[in-house]
């Protein structure tokens, strides 16, 4: 698949695993960031696991003017096949405490990227979405057919509204082709540890936190309520391996330009859900490393149980995990272990 490919946060933790993958597909990847939540360090890590650096443009999606402007310096060079849109602010918490510059950010950047998209006849656009969009789903596992409930926080709403924004661009006549690609957590890192999850101060997610509290960078990891109803009383998740989720993203492009119209949200799971207190088990047979913890109150905003019905992505783009949970703690360990050397 010889396509030109702007990824947008291609120097963020899924974005840059995702430049990977698009390269061994054959791919050209263009990573477009303002490096607002990562460091330039990733290029470093990048170039040691491809032999060279990608092309970089660092510029701020939600500025029209200069995300239009490097947009038009790309097409010098030919044409853009392809955008994966993954630039965004991502921290739950924080967008209950920032809420405009979640809808600043988040929203403003899809616009802008359909906006060029449409002025350089890009047709396939492929954008990070969340589980986060069904909230607390009646039913688990969650397929795509959900019920999108009234988001739980404004980052939710973003991904909801940022759904919306392409569903409706692509209704309006121009030939656009979307894949909505449903996140649930990501986890892990490549098997080099040149590049891995850069949480830049203190980790909101569990596994970025349980590796430094195994590191002893952090206070013993508080599992957060133990009295769910669920079969050892912690919250259920979807852990996928971050190499797992680049690879669809793949399959969505190469699905996308089979397509003469399409504009389709694919859940990216590995199927299965598992608790926390199951995820420090899994990660202390992955590693033979005790993980110290203790039990604390629950969190708010904290979902009960979700994990993906991911049948539809393994029939309509031929994607499939390959990964175990312990296959990905082992990355995020080694990683981190990486990381402190
Ligand atoms: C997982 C479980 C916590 C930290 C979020 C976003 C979602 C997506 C992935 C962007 C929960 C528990 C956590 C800790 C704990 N991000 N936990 N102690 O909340 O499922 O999803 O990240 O798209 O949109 O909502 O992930 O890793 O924060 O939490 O017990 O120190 O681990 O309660 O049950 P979450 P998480």
């Amino acid at each position: 698949m010889k396509k030109r490919v702007i990824v947008t946060g291609g120097a963020g933790y899924i974005g840059s695993h995702t430049v990977i993958e698009l390269v061994n597909a054959g791919c050209t990847p263009i990573v477009m960031d303002n490096f607002s939540n990562s460091t330039k360090e990733v290029l470093v890590g990048l170039h040691g696991i491809l032999g060279f650096e990608p092309e970089v443009e660092e510029v701020d999606c939600a500025d029209r003017s200069a995300l239009l402007a490097a947009f038009e310096r790309i097409a010098e060079d030919g044409s853009i096949d392809g955008i994966i849109h993954f630039a965004a602010f991502k921290a739950v918490g924080e967008s209950t405490q920032l809420p405009l510059k979640y809808y600043a950010n988040n929203i403003a950047s899809t616009v802008n990227i359909l906006e060029a998209a449409q002025q350089h006849g890009t047709t396939e656009v492929v954008f990070s979405s969340s589980c986060t969009v069904y909230g607390q789903p009646e039913a688990i596992p969650v397929d795509e057919s959900a019920p999108m409930p009234s988001a739980e926080s404004p980052y939710g709403y973003t991904k909801q509204a940022c759904e919306r924004i392409i569903t409706d661009f692509a209704a309006s006549g121009y030939p656009l082709k979307a894949a909505l690609l449903r996140y649930f957590n990501p986890i892990g890192a490549h098997s080099s540890s040149l590049i891995g999850e850069l949480p830049l101060n203190h980790p909101n997610n569990l596994v970025p936190y349980l590796t430094q509290a195994v590191a002893m960078l952090r206070d013993p990891l508080t599992v957060f309520g133990d009295d769910y109803p669920t079969p050892d009383g912690t919250c259920i998740r979807d852990y996928i391996h971050v190499m797992d989720l680049a690879k669809a993203h793949v399959a969505a492009l190469d699905w996308l330009g089979k397509q003469s119209t399409a504009c389709e949200a694919f859940n990216l799971g590995t199927g299965e859900g598992n608790s926390v207190l199951e995820v420090i088990q899994a990660f202390e047979r992955a590693t033979g490393v005790t993980v110290p913890h203790r039990i604390g109150p629950r969190r708010a905003g904290d979902v009960t149980a979700i994990f993906a019905d991911a049948s539809k992505a393994r029939r309509e783009l031929g994607w499939s995990c390959n990964f175990s949970l312990e296959e990905a703690l082992r990355d995020a360990w080694n990683w981190q272990q990486a990381l402190g050397a």
